[in-house]
């Protein structure tokens, strides 16, 4: 057991740190907001930063295991990448970019979903103590702080309206010359049921599991592969917006592309932690049997990591090349900006 503090009340989990200047982004109020230094500071991060470490800490001392890690190279790199990006820009077809803006946005903004999980009184799923655990947060604070980052709270913009705004600064305010909703649907969402934010329902794990349980595993399982991997995007978004020559705003899009990474980082935090407490705890199923949690982790784990890897990412790559396409042939000279977008890809392939 460590000293430090490991309970908080949702309230303290919902905290800001005292902000000497809020982040106003054309026109847009966003959550967070600039230290007397005038170095960003993450939104409800008072408490729920300092929570994760002493939690973390504490779970070492008591299990004597490492929180599980996800390392980035586990998926490939962002499409399009950089010089693709670059291209389709300077050739003209900026489109495919506010799309893609517009689309991680659109994602960004189902993690809200996360807030109408109810994990109840999580002690009854497992023989272990959880009190002062990130488990027995999950309810009381966490994912309503996860939610309210991604989505907004109040008169706050989340990451949602914060991509939102980057893209509008980037290209100057280009959906009021596109049709976003079509665009939305050309890209799988809007239909019922469709797009990333769908939860997969099929149970993996044995019957006497209680669903809820699973359901909650299983989407932040889920949800931090998506977490991870948007460190991916971070880095290619802020690359090419940076970028003063390329695109509007003199990179002040980019600096709101950093902001929203640096809030992702408590969300990797506390859905690392809470999956190792998980997993090095004994499940108790319905009939009082137990389970290892190392099993219960796994098997969703293998699950959803094939998925992100193969139909997740699929799915992604299609929507994001068919948009490309869309656009370019759209343009004199489109089919050639076209064949030239494809050589760019390969020859990032061939270089790596
Ligand atoms: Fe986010
Ligand atoms: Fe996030």
């Amino acid at each position: 057991m460590t000293t430090q503090q490991v309970i908080f009340t949702e309230v303290e989990l919902l905290a800001d740190h005292t902000m000497a200047e809020p982040l106003i982004e054309g026109g847009v109020r966003c959550h967070g907001g600039f230290d007397d230094a005038g170095a960003y500071v993450s939104p409800r991060t008072k408490h729920r930063v300092p929570a994760i470490e002493a939690w973390q800490a504490q779970h070492t001392a008591t299990f004597g295991t490492d929180v599980l890690h996800v390392p980035l190279d586990t998926w490939p790199e962002h499409v399009p990448n950089v010089a693709q990006a670059r291209h389709l820009i300077k050739a003209g077809v900026p489109e495919p970019l506010i799309a893609t803006l517009t689309r991680i946005g659109t994602v960004e903004g189902f993690g809200a979903n996360i807030r109408f999980l109810q994990p109840g009184d999580m002690q009854t799923h497992f023989d272990e103590d959880i009190r002062g655990t990130a488990i027995d947060h999950l309810g009381r604070g966490l994912f309503e702080a996860h939610g309210r980052d991604e989505a907004g709270w109040e008169e706050e913009a989340g990451h949602k309206d914060m991509w939102f705004a980057a893209r509008d600064v980037a290209f100057e305010t280009p959906t009021a010359k596109i049709d976003v909703d079509a665009m939305l649907a050309r890209m799988g969402f809007g239909q019922p049921g469709s797009g990333p934010g769908g939860i997969d329902l099929e149970r993996a794990l044995p019957d006497d599991i209680d669903m809820n349980l699973e359901l909650i595993a299983n989407l932040m399982i889920r949800v931090l592969f998506i977490e991870v991997q948007a460190f991916h995007t971070f880095a290619w978004a802020e690359e090419w917006l940076s970028d003063h020559d390329l695109v509007a705003g003199d990179g002040r899009a980019a600096d709101l592309v950093r902001f929203i990474r640096a809030d992702e980082t408590p969300h990797v935090g506390y859905l690392k932690t809470a999956l190792t407490e998980m997993r090095d705890r004994t499940w108790i199923g319905a009939t009082g049997k137990k389970h290892k949690g190392a099993e219960m982790i796994g098997t969703l784990w293998d699950r959803g990591l094939e998925q992100s890897l193969g139909a997740g990412r699929a799915q992604t790559r299609k929507a994001v090349l068919g948009e490309v396409e869309h656009w370019c042939l759209q343009h004199d000279g489109g089919a050639d900006i076209l064949a030239e977008f494809h050589t760019l890809a390969a020859d990032a392939e061939a270089a790596a």
